[in-house]
């Protein structure tokens, strides 16, 4: 049983800068509540690879290839910096703003809603 889900203060918005985060416990699980480029993002500290401590990743980017079929040219590049969380144990990497894994398709985050209500941050579980 889930239970009825409930808000929950979790800081005042402006106790996390932008690309920063904290970590906090509702209803015996530990969130992760990120803020990138004035939005907010709560997941579960938890990673679907092995469990491991996904909020605590870094922040970081990823390279983005493409191939071109007709030409057969391939290009790789640096992109999406401060958008891509690498989780701290094997490096498997989600994007912040879906909570979607980068290599495996539907694979993604559990989340929360977040929202800010007078000056506050507030997630429903
Ligand atoms: S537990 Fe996160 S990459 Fe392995």
């Amino acid at each position: 049983m889930s239970g009825t889900a409930e808000r929950h203060v979790v800081a005042d918005a402006d106790e996390i800068d932008n690309g920063e985060r904290i970590v906090t416990q509702i209803k015996g699980r530990e969130i992760t509540v990120f803020r990138y480029d004035g939005d907010y993002y709560a997941y579960l500290n938890w990673c679907a690879h092995q469990g491991g401590p996904c909020g605590e990743g870094t922040l970081t980017g990823t390279s983005i290839a493409s191939y071109d079929r007709e030409t057969g040219e391939v290009d790789s590049y640096w992109g999406r910096e401060g958008e891509i969380l690498n989780c701290p144990w094997h490096g498997w990497e989600y994007d912040l703003t879906t909570g979607d894994c980068l290599s495996r398709t539907g694979v993604t985050l559990p989340s929360y809603p977040v929202e800010i209500e007078d000056g506050e941050i507030v997630v429903t579980l």
